[in-house]
């Protein structure tokens, strides 16, 4: 990860350092109070003449003698400004990140607003997936945020450190989700969180044996087409100070998703490494959740499974009983990610938190209805909704409320058992299905589901700090949600 930390301008000026500036489409230079009015009028004239406007994703380089001595200086553009806010700073420092790593060693950019924006612009967009094979070195080494006249150095280090928590966070999560699945068994998957405990944080492993004992018979359902047993990880983070406030945090970890019995087409089975997306985040919350501090408890728990057509897979037809003791008729198995959270969220459920929070790639209608930019948001309570939803807008990770119709209740109800895992009604609303069927796992809590099967991984290049494939969703909105606790 590139380094993003404060700079004095005397240090500035006894650097080597490149510039970066920010610059709206319609208001120009912005953030840039260290430059003489006759230096912004000479880099404005300059940028100009390259033919830069400014507009959201533009990069321009001219040279300017700055601080001392002769410097390249980076432009980048935000667009309109208004509209404009903390994802066009994220994003144009994407940009910048992305024009200067293989060829400049350090960068000082002059800004004054979002400087967390900033900062983390340029810390995701140096995520490099590099498991399998090794990309191209960086060249640039670290980037300075300047403190200009009136900024406080207190202020952009406070910035930078909160940014780079939130990368390192982002980081785990796209690693485990970009990771190929057969190099993540469930098994791994509890390694990694047993690994995480100390300093506040213990976790319990949950094996297929004791999850038998403890009545989870979806999961265990799931599981059985597969060599690999699937297992449940709880763990728990106490807050240096005592405190009542307790909260879930309820992950789904389908390491692959094949279907099942009910076997995906082969397109569709492409990118399914990507269904244990919800689980890498709540891994993720607990490698910085001692850095965090959030003011609750916290526990965070995910179901770990492959969903595979193995000779003892379970069958659609098939009756499976769920940890509090709702039974759930199977019809179709690759619809296995609300049964796997079914016992997950009954022992979150059991835990007597104020409040849950599950994340899974549930469901594909959810990227029809809404595509790979904005999630999925359904909750039986609205002060839990509305709080996920001003988290999202604070991290710029973008929610769309979908109701739980109470009208469609009536379509999942089971022939021969209670439930039944898909709608009897073809073909509608399928992302509301999701919801409503994990609804009846959280024994009235109050609580939200996110559907992140279009936003956590991505086919192809997904913004300027999140390269293709794994994008980190929704471990940012997390972070800020446990913040404001
Ligand atoms: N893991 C998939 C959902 C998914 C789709 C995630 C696209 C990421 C991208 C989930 O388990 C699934 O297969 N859902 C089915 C549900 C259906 C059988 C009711 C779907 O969406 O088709
Ligand atoms: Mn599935
Ligand atoms: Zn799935």
């Amino acid at each position: 990860m590139i380094a993003v930390t404060p700079l004095a301008l005397k240090a500035l000026e006894a650097s080597a350092a490149d510039l970066a500036v920010f610059a709206y489409e319609d208001a120009g230079l912005t953030g840039v109070k260290a430059l003489a009015n006759k230096d912004k009028a000479l880099l404005s004239a300059k940028l100009k003449e390259e033919g830069f406007k400014g507009g959201s994703k533009e990069i321009a380089r001219v040279e300017l003698a700055l601080f001392g001595k002769v410097r390249r200086v980076f432009a980048a553009g935000l667009g309109k400004r208004k509209g404009a806010g903390s994802e066009s700073f994220r994003r144009a420092a994407g940009a910048l990140l992305g024009a200067v790593r293989s060829k400049r060693e350090t960068l000082a950019v002059l800004c004054s607003e979002n400087p967390q924006a900033v900062a983390e612009g340029f810390a995701l967009a140096s995520y490099k997936y590099e498991e399998y094979k090794k990309g191209d070195e960086d060249k640039l080494t670290a980037v300075y945020l300047a403190i200009q006249d009136g900024g406080s150095r207190l202020a952009i280090e406070k910035a930078c450190a909160k940014a780079a928590l939130n990368a390192e966070a982002v980081f785990l999560s796209r690693d485990l989700v970009n990771r190929a699945p057969s190099d993540k068994t469930p098994h791994s998957l509890a390694e990694l969180a047993s690994s995480l405990e100390g300093s506040g944080v213990t976790v319990e492993v949950i094996d297929s044996v004791k999850a038998a004992e403890l009545g989870m018979g979806a999961l265990l359902g799931v599981g059985r087409g597969s060599a690999h047993p699937p297992v449940m990880v709880h763990m728990v983070f106490k807050p240096k100070a005592k405190t009542k406030k307790r909260v879930a945090l309820v992950g789904k970890g389908i390491t692959f998703d094949s279907g099942g019995l009910s076997l995906k087409p082969a397109a569709s089975m492409e990118d399914m490494k990507c269904d244990m997306a919800g689980a890498a985040s709540v891994l993720a919350v607990f490698k910085v959740i001692a850095k965090l501090q959030p003011k609750a408890e916290v526990h965070g728990i995910f179901a770990a499974a492959f969903n595979m057509p193995g000779p003892d897979a379970y069958k659609p037809g098939d009756v499976l009983k769920a940890m509090n003791g709702k039974t759930i008729e199977v019809w179709n198995t690759d619809a296995e990610g609300r049964l796997v959270l079914a016992d997950a969220l009954c022992l979150a459920a059991k835990q007597e938190p104020q409040m849950i929070l599950n994340m899974a790639t549930l469901t594909g209608a959810v990227v029809v209805a809404l595509g790979s930019k904005v999630a999925g948001l359904m909750g039986n309570d609205r002060r839990v909704v509305a709080s996920v939803m001003a988290a999202g807008k604070r991290a710029d990770e973008a929610y769309c409320e979908l109701p739980l119709v109470e009208d469609y209740k009536e379509h999942i109800k089971g022939n021969i058992a209670e439930l039944l895992n898909i709608s009897k009604v073809r073909g509608e609303a399928g992302s509301i299905i999701g919801g409503l069927f994990l609804e009846n796992f959280v024994n009235d809590i109050p609580w939200a589901h996110l559907d992140i099967a279009g936003t956590a991984f991505s086919g192809g290049d997904y913004n300027s700090y999140s390269p293709k494939g794994a994008t980190g969703a929704p471990v940012r909105t997390l972070l800020e949600w446990l913040g404001a606790l």
